[in-house]
């Protein structure tokens, strides 16, 4: 199975953000760690990372006919960005969609994601091993 594990706007700045909500890790450190869960799992995955709406959009159309499944934390943009909604749409194999922190038990308007309806899971507040229960979950759809 190939996964595309795209993570979007300010996910760079891992590392440098609240590590009460974020971890201290950067992100080359999660992204390494994503490649050796999925060398453990079988799994054929690619991690990329924009802070840029319009190529996160042209990433998931280039899945369409390149990728199996999805990972999406979309970040910032899960709670208002309808384009990236309806460039998932026609994905046809699982989303699962992934949130570092427990966006529900944060502020208000983060509690809305524009995937709703569109994913197989929703996996918030597990930290990067939200991550991997992502594969996992893929792994067992295989
Ligand atoms: C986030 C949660 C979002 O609300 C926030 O804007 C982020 C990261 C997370 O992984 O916890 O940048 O997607």
């Amino acid at each position: 199975m190939r996964i595309d594990v795209i993570n979007g706007v300010n996910l760079d700045m891992l590392g440098r953000r609240d590590p009460g909500i974020y971890g201290d890790g950067s992100l080359p450190d999660l992204e390494t760690q994503i490649y050796a869960w999925a060398r453990e799992l079988g799994l054929q995955v690619r991690c990329r990372q924009t802070n840029h709406e319009g190529e996160y959009v042209s990433w998931i159309h280039e899945a369409l006919d390149s990728a199996d499944a999805l990972v999406l934390n979309p970040a910032a943009w899960s709670h208002y960005s309808w384009a990236i909604h309806d460039a998932v749409e026609p994905f046809e194999g699982p989303v699962v969609e992934v949130h570092i922190s427990d966006v529900d038990a944060r502020e208000e308007w983060r509690r809305h994601s524009v995937l709703e309806g569109l994913t197989r899971a929703r996996i918030v507040g597990r930290g990067i091993e939200g991550y991997k229960e992502a594969l996992t979950l893929l792994k067992e759809l295989e």
